[in-house]
C-alpha cells in the first residue's frame, strides 16, 4: 500500500496510505475535545480514516475501539497504525454508518464529511457532505445515534458552522438527544464546532 505521508500527532506515529483522509484541523479539534472526555468503556470511531482517533481512544483506555469506515482502505490504515502505536484492541468494520453495527457504546466520535459538495462515491467520500448544506451524512448519523449510545454514553460530533448549528440542535431535540458545543476553532473560511451529545 503506497504511503502518502507520515505524521506525528499527540505522540502517535500515524501513517497515511494513498486514498485515506490526511488528518487536518478538524481531526485535531476533535482530538482536543476528546481529551476532556471523562467516560471510559467501549468506543466507536465513525469514519475512522487513518484510524488516528481510534488509536487515540485506545491509548486513553477505551476497550475495545471499533473503527468504522465506508472506505475499505481505512481498514489497512487502522490496522497499520494500531500496530505502530502498540495497540491491540481496535477492530475495523467496513460499512455505511451504523448499518453493520450492533450494541451500544460509551463514546462515539465522528469527524464526518461536511463540505457542501455533491458526493461522487469513494472519490470524495472523505469530505463531501452533499448539496446544499453538507449535512447528508451528519443527518443520517444523528437519526440513528440514540440507538447506539449507552445510557451514560457521549458522542462527539464535529461540523462546520456552514452546516447549520440550529439545524443540528433541532434534529437532536427531535431525536431525544441533548447537544452542547464543547470546542470550536475559526479557520480562514470555516468555523469548526464540536458537539458533545448525550441522551436526554
Ligand atoms: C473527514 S474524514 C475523517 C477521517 C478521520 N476520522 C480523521 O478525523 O482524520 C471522514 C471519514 O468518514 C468516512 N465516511 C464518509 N461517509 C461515510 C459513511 N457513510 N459511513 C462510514 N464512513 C464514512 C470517509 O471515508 C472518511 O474516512
Amino acid at each position: 500500500m503506497p504511503l502518502r505521508d507520515v505524521l506525528i500527532i499527540k505522540q502517535m506515529r500515524i501513517e497515511i496510505p494513498e486514498g485515506v483522509y490526511r488528518p487536518a484541523e478538524d481531526t485535531f479539534l476533535l482530538l482536543d475535545a476528546l481529551n476532556n472526555a471523562c467516560i471510559r468503556g467501549k468506543a466507536l470511531d465513525m469514519g475512522t480514516g487513518s484510524g488516528v482517533i481510534a488509536v487515540y481512544l485506545a491509548k486513553k483506555g477505551f476497550d475495545p475501539v471499533l473503527g468504522v469506515d465506508i472506505n475499505p482502505v481505512s481498514g489497512i490504515a487502522l490496522r497499520m497504525n494500531s500496530i505502530k502505536n502498540n495497540i491491540d484492541n481496535t477492530i475495523f468494520v467496513n460499512c455505511d454508518l451504523f448499518s453493520s453495527i450492533r450494541g451500544r457504546f460509551d463514546l462515539i466520535a465522528f469527524n464526518p464529511p461536511y463540505l457542501p459538495e455533491e458526493i461522487r462515491g469513494l472519490a470524495n467520500v472523505a469530505w463531501a457532505g452533499g448539496l446544499p448544506s453538507g449535512r447528508r451524512v451528519i443527518d443520517r448519523f444523528l437519526l440513528d445515534l440514540r440507538n447506539y449510545l449507552s445510557p451514560k454514553g457521549e458522542a462527539y460530533l464535529l461540523q462546520t458552522e456552514r452546516n447549520g448549528v440550529q439545524e443540528t440542535l433541532d434534529l437532536l431535540e427531535r431525536r431525544g438527544l441533548r447537544g452542547d458545543v464543547v470546542a470550536e476553532t475559526r479557520l480562514m473560511f470555516e468555523r469548526l464546532i464540536v458537539f458533545k451529545i448525550k441522551l436526554r
